[in-house]
């Protein structure tokens, strides 16, 4: 009798049912905690510092307007961070060194230009060359033949025309991201696609990552219905899903010719709240994403290089 009512209050009740939900996100919630830059040994996620303050200085290199004299005190922290890594006994990302190097030397080029000061930067940083290339690239919009040639043409970039997308040219893109595979073909990815002026301002001013683009067209975005999803074990399907429709949508844009640039999330409920007021999306859309996009200004573009990791060092063969 007592087992029943037991299996009764477990498989039937919310208090049941959250119970087991609640130990998983407890489990993210440590993994997460311990191993990121949150909470883990300085020395292990000193790599990633590094790496966000490159990409910072490159993307500030790469927006439509960069400021003369920007990122000072970023650079000063940069290298603080590499000459600290490098006294590190067990070094795990071989790139960042490289990288380093290259970053410091194309901001200073830049600085260099606008007759700005850079003699706090050390000597040493303009010394050796290095074989990673970080910065502006320009790039065009070109027909591709083959999968390599759309993969290697795709360029997050910043900088965008005031031409509008068509809603029939919004479609068409949309209907080509479609392909992408999701968990049981539930396609639960739903695409708020904002072309109204008034409210891509309003978005652009609610997201700090936004700063210093061009306005874009369109500003998509992602979310998954959560209806769709079935238990506790599909709790991070929706940004699977999500993530996989966004990465065949900016292939399907460049194959329009329009540039974009995936823009990240952070669910945070207040902005989860101002997002979802501002385009009227249900509480039950899980918001994963935001992808901004426009055409260029002619048939070339700027864009950020973004160096790839090399390829030893993603792979673990086993
Ligand atoms: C999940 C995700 C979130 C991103 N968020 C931002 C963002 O908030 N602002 C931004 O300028 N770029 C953002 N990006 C673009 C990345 O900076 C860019 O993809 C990366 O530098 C690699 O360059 P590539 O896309 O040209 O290969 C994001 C990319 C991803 C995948």
């Amino acid at each position: 009798m007592f087992n029943k009512i037991k299996s009764i209050i477990y498989k039937k009740t919310d208090f049941g049912k959250t119970r087991y939900l609640n130990y998983l996100y407890q489990y993210d919630l440590k993994q997460f905690y311990k191993n990121s830059v949150m909470g883990a040994d300085n020395n292990k996620v000193l790599p990633t510092k590094i790496r966000l303050i490159a990409h910072a200085i490159e993307k500030g290199l790469s927006l439509p307007c960069p400021k003369p004299g920007f990122g000072k005190k970023k650079i000063q922290e940069l290298i603080a961070l590499n000459e600290e890594y490098k006294g590190c006994t067990e070094q795990i990302d071989m790139q960042v060194e490289e990288l380093v190097k290259a970053t410091v030397r194309t901001y200073a080029e830049f600085q260099k230009k606008n007759n700005i000061d850079v003699s706090y930067i050390p000597q040493k940083y303009f010394e050796e060359h290095s074989s990673i290339q970080v910065g502006v690239g320009e790039f065009e919009i070109k027909d591709q033949n083959n999968f390599s040639e759309i993969a290697y043409a795709r360029h997050s970039s910043r900088n965008f025309s005031e031409r509008k997308i068509s809603t029939e040219v919004i479609l068409d893109v949309v209907k080509l991201a479609q392909t992408a595979p999701s968990a049981c073909n539930r396609q639960a990815t739903r695409v708020y696609a904002c072309i109204n002026d008034s409210k891509i301002d309003q978005i652009m001013k609610m997201h700090g990552g936004l700063n210093g683009f061009n306005k874009p067209a369109v500003i998509f975005v992602i979310a998954g219905e959560l209806n769709l999803y079935q238990n506790e074990f599909e709790r991070n399907t929706v940004f699977v899903d999500g993530g996989i429709f966004i990465m065949n949508l900016l292939y399907a844009l460049n194959s329009f010719g329009i540039l974009s640039c995936p823009i990240i999330w952070g669910s945070e409920p207040d902005m989860d709240g101002r997002l979802e007021t501002i385009l009227n999306i249900p509480h039950s859309h899980k918001i994963v994403a935001l992808v901004v996009a426009g055409y260029p200004n002619g048939k070339k573009y700027k864009a950020a290089l973004s160096p790839k990791r090399k390829v030893e060092d993603i792979v673990i063969f086993k």
